[in-house]
């Protein structure tokens, strides 16, 4: 069997699939199915984005009415976006720089390419570093800390120590790249499956605790009650940068999962069922936090709910520290924290891990040392940036803050803006039509599908792209 055959083995040991392959140039790994590829999809979805910003974005941007306009969003823009990557990545086969390359050799396509493959290679090593505190916090409850961890300034200490930081990192770093060399069927899937519904479990359980608190009710309305005189400019505007972050829309992720998904398998459908799971978990974690601050921080809750990235790791230890059962809790909440961040770890590093083992024709494992070394010099940044880095500022940010806003902020919209002129004048609607139907089914969708691509797409990407520059250069606030 010489090196450029596909060489597949494939075994079924007690209804487990199990597909061992010489990684051959021309073999591509699959999901073994629908619910592998959803379930994927979902774990990328589901991550600190819902747990964490979500949340806190809901409770600044005026609660029932951010939700509302978050779920039209989601069912247009973020229908249409899902829809057009997935496709193009199942039809192409290949990762974003090989997906764009396959349609069009103009250069434009190749930056829109890169541009895409690029994002998460920004991403995965500062979401690392998180996943490193989250690890921490972890632990911290694991060993019976539940005092500790809510202590006055428990948090800037812990951030202000290099090694500590780095070490939870290398921790958090090494976690995915191990599911990463498992494989997609054996790894990414299989961690998934494993994790999605445990999450969902403990999910329902803490929400259930945080809602029957006395004094959660108003915590309940004001997530679930749209409060039509809180509608601002903004609620839009952060909605739709949200919604991108939480679907894992134009960050290279989808073309990845699409490139790995069987022809039989309905792109509409698995589409719809990852969107409605990314926003139950999104919903579910409001209602384990926003209730819980309202029950445990009285006439604090408007403060508490605002304080953003310290929410998760600042007030939710202090709640749960004046719960009786904090140290169950405080475990159950972080472990959930985990596995979410994780599954979105590992699309992260899987997307990054593709495109090198793509362009450069070397074997998975390799792709996947070169990741990891780009990961420890980013993510070392990102966290020496609160300690021994301190002192080091761009355009005013930290390390991570600085990651975060360009990757989310100024390339995101433009990558999503890359997939749009790819398919409309490229690849065109129709071809498009035609990857979502070859699976036998109907595109029940396309009317909506057809018109957010051709009139609406493009423009909105652009206002988001503005409205983040601009906040920025504190011409506007957000
Ligand atoms: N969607 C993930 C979340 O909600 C974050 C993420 C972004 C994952 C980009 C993969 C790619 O946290």
């Amino acid at each position: 069997m010489n090196e450029f055959q596909v060489s597949e083995l494939r075994l079924n040991l007690e209804g487990v699939n199990f597909i061992m392959s010489n990684k051959s140039l021309n073999s591509r790994a699959s999901f073994s199915g629908k619910l592998g590829y959803v379930l994927a999809t979902a774990g990328s979805a589901v991550g600190l984005g819902n747990i964490w910003r979500f949340p806190y974005l809901a409770a600044k941007y005026g609660g029932g009415i951010f939700l509302l306009v978050y779920v039209i969003l989601a069912i247009t823009f973020g229908y249409s976006l899902m829809t057009s990557e997935t496709a193009l990545g199942r039809k192409s086969k290949k990762s974003p720089v090989g997906a764009f390359h396959h349609f069009s050799s103009s250069k434009s396509a190749s930056f829109g390419g890169w541009i895409n493959a690029i994002i998460p290679m920004i991403i995965c090593p500062y979401y690392c570093v998180i996943g490193g505190w989250v690890l921490r916090y972890l632990a911290g409850y694991v060993a019976g800390g539940v005092d500790r961890l809510a202590g006055k300034n428990y948090f800037s200490n812990f951030i202000g120590n290099a090694a500590s930081v780095e070490g939870w990192f290398l921790v958090f770093s090494i976690c995915t790249l191990a599911v990463i060399l498992f494989g997609v069927q054996n790894g990414v899937e299989r961690a998934s499956k494993i994790m999605m519904p445990v999450l969902i479990i403990l999910a329902i359980i803490i929400a259930i605790y945080s809602m029957t608190r006395p004094g959660a009710a108003a915590g309940v309305k004001y997530l679930l009650v749209p409060d039509f005189s809180r509608f601002s400019w903004m609620t839009v505007v952060s909605a739709m940068g949200q919604m991108f972050y939480s679907l894992s829309i134009a960050m290279g992720i989808l073309y990845t999962y699409g490139s790995y998904m069987k022809k039989d398998v309905s792109i509409e459908k698995s589409t719809f069922e990852v969107e409605c799971f990314d926003t139950l978990v999104a919903v579910l974690a409001g209602l384990m936090i926003i209730p819980a601050v309202f029950a445990f921080s009285g006439a604090d809750a408007a403060k508490n709910l605002q304080t953003g990235p310290s929410l998760m790791f600042v007030t939710m230890p202090k709640i749960f520290q004046s719960m009786g059962i904090g140290t169950v809790i405080g475990i159950a909440f972080f472990l959930l924290v985990f596995f979410a961040a994780l599954t979105s770890s590992v699309s992260l590093a899987e997307s990054c891990v593709s495109t090198v083992q793509d362009e450069c024709h070397i074997s998975r494992k390799k792709s996947t040392f070169i990741v990891g070394a780009l990961m420890l010099l980013l993510g070392s940044l990102s966290s020496f940036g609160f300690n021994i880095l301190s002192g080091v500022r761009i355009f005013g940010m930290d390390f991570l803050d600085f990651f975060d806003f360009l990757s989310n902020s100024i390339m995101m919209p433009i990558a999503a803006i890359a997939t749009c002129v790819l398919v409309l004048r490229t690849v065109t609607l129709d071809s498009v039509a035609e990857e979502v139907t070859s699976c036998g089914e109907k595109f029940h969708n396309r009317k909506v599908y057809n018109f957010v691509m051709k009139y609406l797409a493009i423009a909105f990407l652009g206002i988001i792209l503005i409205s983040s520059v601009l906040n920025v250069l504190g011409v506007i606030h957000m």
